[in-house]
């Protein structure tokens, strides 16, 4: 029976690119989303997850071509890849489809339809880049050249990764080609665009009060899109592109960002098909009987996709809009992007090769608090995380205890154990909001303080004496048994979403398989035990290096797919050096008090000028938003070309009294860092997202 009334709860996660295997950064969604429905179904809410390859556009056709093969065999190749990888991480979907598919071809021909029957379609003229060598227009990542903003040449087609401009890729100084290396040319093709415009009083309203997005992002939006005319949205690619041709425009093709979003709804229409339900119970409105809610689960760079296009296009053919986007940000690895010079790309194969599944899904759920902060897989913190609550904590509470009980089975009644299977359970309410809120860390925290309290129990009840007391202890050995293997499977069934093989050896130790979250609420009695197997073992250094070598070298022997990011072969050492803290040992103590006094705001450099008289200064021109700006002398000559600057974001210390120097006022101060070990004087620069005039704190 479901702990409140039954839910039917759809959820999907990003449709996955059929360019590429998953890797450990695509596996921070998966394994959440996987978390959150197991959760659901736990609970014993009709919850399914539905999800796809991404199949479709440009990246796909251009590695059919490169590899010699047409897209659907590679396609069908990534899919068998995928699903392998899926199911290595136990992510379980209900159902797994493609947007190749002809379900999803349907679909589309039904949401363009109500486009159009809508009005919302129009056509027009676009100059677009052609490479006339490869013999295809050019996608914005398959073009190249110097950002028309801050002049930092080898930038993508359509956004500057050092100063964050966006643009159309015919804006670039002197483009490439990533396809051929020709100079691409400027070619004239009509495009079909989506007035989502008319849909702005629609969207804003949605996006606001709807409860779907979480404020912070409903802000986003607001502060980037909303607040001006929504600009048409272009749907269409002309021929050769991999995909849908629009059945009312030959020689023209959906774009892949149209049906991919449009999988959720074939998804859906495929798994209905083969339960016997009607996909209308799903997506459909005004249904009779329980709603359903739909959960997208997305990362933070595709959310203006899922929260303007999508529920425009929900909105406009009649159908269910999310009830929520539940979005998270990034992975880093060892606090740093992830690198394959350093063998912190990891394929989610290379993992499986080396290191247990279940440890990954327990450090991720262990860091994963619902926000859309980017999460840091550090290695060395992994093993001992994984190693001190999964092996010391929960597997040991059944290790050193099962073995007593297999003569005997469990105590024929539940023993007095000091409240501590009660606290346990009622702790539930609170993992279970934990769950249910996408904050796991919590829910973990929570479920390893009930493991310390149960360790703390057999640390002093100390079973291993009993077993030596002879016949008569044998009475309060079975008693300690008991309680301590009902905690564990207590904490087993709590565990059961992010650890499902824990659980299932749990079940198979005492009790039978897990299939309520209920189960957590009452205690075992007068069953028998089966005999202790080992149930997860310690993760060994020799694993991490295992995968990083093997990661490393995947890196070098992998062929260059046009398009994608190369191989950062200059990325600095793993290890840092001490010379620099050594050198300069930190300054007295501060309180916090000291620290707000100083005001460092996120800042737009946007201007730079060479100082002729001064050896060391620039004279920078910064904007902390609007038309708030300062002129600062910083002292980073000789180690940054004043044009390469402009455009980029820094940090400055913005309530610093202005000093008026031989050069003229300077009204702040720029952050950098310089020291011993390396020579130079580096800019800080915030994360990208971040805008002028934000307080650092
Ligand atoms: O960003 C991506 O990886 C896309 N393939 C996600 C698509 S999600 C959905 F809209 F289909
Ligand atoms: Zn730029």
């Amino acid at each position: 029976m479901p702990a409140s009334p039954r839910r039917r709860i759809l959820v999907t996660s990003a449709l996955p690119y059929a360019n590429g295997h998953i890797h450990l950064g695509h596996l921070v969604e998966y394994v959440q989303t996987d978390i959150f429905v197991r959760f659901q179904k736990l609970r014993g809410h009709d919850c399914i997850y539905l999800c796809a390859d991404d199949t479709h556009g440009t990246a796909i056709m251009i590695r059919a071509r490169a590899e010699g093969r047409s897209e659907r065999e590679l396609i069908a190749e990534m899919r068998e890849a995928h699903l392998a990888d899926f199911a290595g991480f136990q992510v379980d979907f209900d159902h797994y489809g493609s947007t190749d598919s002809p379900t999803n071809r349907r679909l589309c021909g039904e949401v363009w339809g109500a486009l159009r029957q809508r009005g919302l379609v129009v056509s027009r003229d676009v100059q677009q880049l052609y490479d006339a060598t490869a013999g295809t227009f050019l996608a914005d990542r398959f073009v190249k050249g110097t950002c028309p903003r801050c002049r930092t040449a080898d930038q993508y087609g359509d956004t500057c990764e050092q100063c964050g401009a966006t643009y159309a890729p015919a804006d670039l100084i002197d483009p490439v080609s990533t396809l051929s290396g020709a100079r691409p040319e400027v070619r004239s093709a009509e495009h079909l665009f989506v007035t989502i415009e008319q849909l702005h009083g629609f969207l804003a309203e949605w996006t606001r009060s709807s409860g779907a997005l979480d404020p912070r992002i409903a802000n986003y939006l607001t502060g980037h899109f909303l607040g001006e005319p929504l600009r048409d949205w272009d749907v269409s690619r002309p021929a050769p592109y991999f995909g849908f041709e629009i059945p009312d425009a030959p020689g023209h093709y959906w774009y892949v960002w149209f049906d991919a979003p449009i999988g959720y709804l074939a998804a859906t229409a495929e798994w209905c098909e083969s339960h016997g339900q009607d996909v209308a119970a799903w997506w459909g409105r005004g249904n009779a009987g329980t709603p359903a809610e739909i959960h997208h689960v997305i990362g933070k760079d595709i959310v203006y996709f899922h929260t303007l296009f999508w529920p425009a296009m929900l909105e406009a053919a009649g159908l269910a809009l999310p009830t929520k986007v539940r979005v998270h940000g990034f992975l880093t690895v060892n606090g740093q992007k992830m690198s394959k010079s350093r063998g912190t790309f990891v394929l989610a194969r290379t993992w499986l090769d080396h290191l247990d599944p279940a440890a990954l899904r327990y450090y991720y759920a262990a860091k994963l608090s619902g926000g859309i902060d980017d999460i840091d897989l550090n290695l060395d913190e992994f093993m001992t995380k994984a190693n001190a609550d999964l092996v010391g904590k929960v597997v040991n509470l059944a290790s050193r205890t099962a073995r007593w009980l297999e003569a005997t089975g469990l105590a024929a009644t539940y023993p007095a154990d000091g409240g501590l299977f009660d606290q346990a359970a009622a702790d539930g309410i609170e993992i279970a909001a934990a769950y249910e809120a996408g904050d796991f860390a919590r829910g973990m925290r929570l479920v390893m303080l009930a493991a310390d309290r149960a360790n703390a129990f057999v640390d002093a009840e100390q079973p291993w004496k009993l077993a030596k007391a002879g016949p008569e202890a044998a009475g309060r050995l079975q008693d300690v048994a008991s309680v301590a293997l009902n905690l564990f499977r207590q904490i087993a069934v709590y565990l059961a979403p992010v650890l499902p093989t824990l659980a299932a050896q749990a079940g198979e130790l005492v009790g039978g398989a897990i299939r309520s979250w209920e189960e957590s609420q009452t205690p075992l009695a007068g069953l028998p035990v089966a005999p202790f197997t080992p149930l997860m073992k310690r993760i060994e250094a020799a694993q991490i290096a295992a995968v990083i070598d093997a990661s490393k070298a995947a890196a070098v022997d992998e062929q260059p797919i046009p398009g994608e990011t190369p191989m950062d072969a200059n990325a600095p050492a793993a290890t840092d050096s001490a010379e620099p803290l050594a050198a300069e040992p930190l300054a007295a103590e501060c309180t916090i008090d000291d620290f707000t006094k100083i005001d460092l705001r996120v800042a737009r450099i946007v201007a730079a000028e060479e100082v002729p008289e001064a050896k060391k200064l620039l004279k920078l021109t910064i904007s902390l938003g609007g038309d708030a700006t300062r002129t600062v002398f910083a002292g980073i000559k000789g180690f940054h070309e004043p044009a390469a600057l402009v455009g980029r974001l820094a940090v400055v210390v913005a309530n610093l009294a202005p000093r008026q120097m031989k050069f003229g006022l300077s009204e702040g101060m720029v952050v950098a860092a310089s020291g011993a070990g390396a020579p130079g004087v580096y800019l800080l620069a915030p994360d990208s997202g971040a805008l002028p005039g934000m307080r650092l704190h």
